[in-house]
């Protein structure tokens, strides 16, 4: 342990190297505080040089190596459990290259946060295409290790699709580089695309090159009252058919507004309650604002133009996380339905979670059929509601992981997701690129890898 530790101190500079257990416990707790482990050390290098060097000194000494960005991750894959780890912290790699308008691109070191990006990007009259409440602190690499969605995935994708190219560091330390920018690039394997959602099994992303698109006009936010989520899906796809300019369909209910009024100190959001809201942010696109007047489940409705009146609405929606977190330890599930089953999974959810004898915070992205269920009540390491909820989206023909990823949390029950075919070509995957299980082990597969 000595050893490894004065090894990486030569790689990385001793200062960047922290063993010490009240500093090393920032790494190995996640922000859910589900997950709690512990590491022989985290390293936080400054280039792809000294990650290369640091992987591989961590393979002489036999050192599992976790991957971690801001640490705002949901499912537990950027914490080490096992003491045996050396978590690398990715937090130094923060290169942020000048906007290139001509192309509309830009490259960001791994470790640059969503919100310096995005900062970034609209100084040149651009955007970048994903946002997140966890802005502050979700970093590149992270959010396309984890291929994060976001309050804007209906309009622009999830990360996967900003993402034209990647710096990573592969488990043998070498070194694959594609920032040029090049959009169309036919030339085999797409280790890009491969990298993204990757969890931080198969390489450390350094770097990555991506898309922009142009600045939207300000946008007005609109926020619903609704009897019920048909009616909430209903609405959302009456959003999105009608107004070209729709940037974000959000779902919240009762209950999480009743726990974020109560934590964030904040009035009703509307004359009258209901059981589930929408919040639609639209943009200025032609003719958008007067045909959104015209739009029927308006009946009961908040509209905010000016930014300060925009932030208060979405206050409602984005500060679920923190309200829910301060209630208890959430078992944090997110999952994506077809839109057609979303109301039958919803009623049959509420079977589950009282069988469990728990409670349920639902909302979501629901323009794109995703409800993160946060489940209060059972001890954070029982898994018995985990598998119910899993099951029954499983049941309704939706996905365990919507976008926050598997991580540990999930990856015993990948096969709800995934065929046996797939999870024996994703492990084939594994083994090629880091047959030694250097990177990750326990995210995405449930150990042993091989
Ligand atoms: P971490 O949490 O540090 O790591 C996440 C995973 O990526 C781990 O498996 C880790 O090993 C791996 N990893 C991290 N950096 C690298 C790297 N450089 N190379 C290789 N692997 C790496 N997620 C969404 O998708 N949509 C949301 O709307 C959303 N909202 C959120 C709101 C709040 C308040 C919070 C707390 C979280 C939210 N999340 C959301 C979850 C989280 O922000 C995302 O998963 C995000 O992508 C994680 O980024 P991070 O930098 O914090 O990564
Ligand atoms: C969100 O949409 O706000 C996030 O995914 C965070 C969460 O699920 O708590
Ligand atoms: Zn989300």
């Amino acid at each position: 342990m000595e050893a490894l530790l004065a090894e990486l101190a030569a790689i990385v500079g001793a200062e960047h190297v922290l063993a010490d257990p009240d500093l090393v416990a920032g790494y190995t707790t996640d922000w859910t505080r589900r997950f709690r482990g512990s590491a022989r050390c985290v390293i936080r290098p400054g280039d792809a040089r000294e990650v290369s060097r640091a992987l591989l000194a961590c393979a002489r000494h036999a050192a599992p190596v976790v991957p971690q960005g801001g640490n705002t991750g949901l499912v537990g894959g950027g914490v080490a459990l096992d003491g045996d780890a050396v978590v690398m912290s990715t937090r130094r790699l923060r290169r942020l290259g000048p906007v290139d308008t001509l192309a509309g691109q830009v490259t960001a070191g791994a470790g640059v946060t969503i919100a310096e990006l995005r900062a970034h990007a609209a100084r040149a009259g651009l955007e970048y295409g994903v946002d997140l409440a966890a802005r502050e602190s979700a970093t590149v690499g992270g959010t396309i290790a984890t291929n994060a969605g976001g309050i804007h995935t209906i309009r622009y994708g999830a990360t996967r699709a900003q993402l034209l190219g990647l710096e990573a560091v592969l488990a043998d330390g070498s070194v694959i580089s594609r920032l040029g920018g090049i959009q169309a690039d036919n030339t085999g394997y797409e280790l890009t695309q491969l990298l993204a959602g990757s969890e931080g099994t198969l390489g450390v992303i350094t770097a990555a090159r991506l898309r922009l698109w142009a600045a939207e006009p300000p946008a007005l936010t609109v926020l619903a009252g609704l009897p019920g989520i048909e009616a909430a899906a209903a609405a959302s796809a009456e959003v999105r058919s009608l107004l070209p300019g729709v940037r974000a369909a959000e779902y919240f209910e009762a209950a999480g507004l009743a726990l974020v009024r109560a934590h964030a100190g904040l009035p009703a959001p509307l004359g009258s309650d209901y059981p589930c809201y929408l919040l639609a942010d639209i943009s200025a696109a032609d003719g958008d604002t007067e045909r959104l007047m015209a739009l029927r489940f308006l009946a009961d409705a908040a509209v905010a133009m000016d930014a300060q009146a925009r932030a208060g609405l979405w206050a409602y929606r984005e500060r679920h996380t923190e309200a829910i977190s301060a209630a208890g330890i959430p078992h944090k599930l997110d999952v994506a339905l077809p839109v057609a089953r979303l109301a039958a999974f919803r009623a049959e959810l509420d079977e589950v979670i009282a069988k469990a004898g728990a409670r349920a915070i639902v909302f979501g992205h629901i323009g794109a059929g995703n409800l993160h269920v946060n489940v209060l009540g059972p001890d954070p390491g029982d898994p018995a509601v985990d598998d119910a909820v899993l099951r029954l989206a499983a049941a309704h023909g939706g996905t365990i992981s919507a976008e926050h990823g598997i991580g540990r949390a999930k990856a015993a029950m990948l096969y709800l997701s995934r065929s046996a075919a797939e999870i024996a070509a994703m492990r084939a995957v594994k083994s090629a690129l880091d047959p030694g299980g250097l990177l990750n082990p326990g995210v995405l597969f449930e150990p042993p890898v091989h």
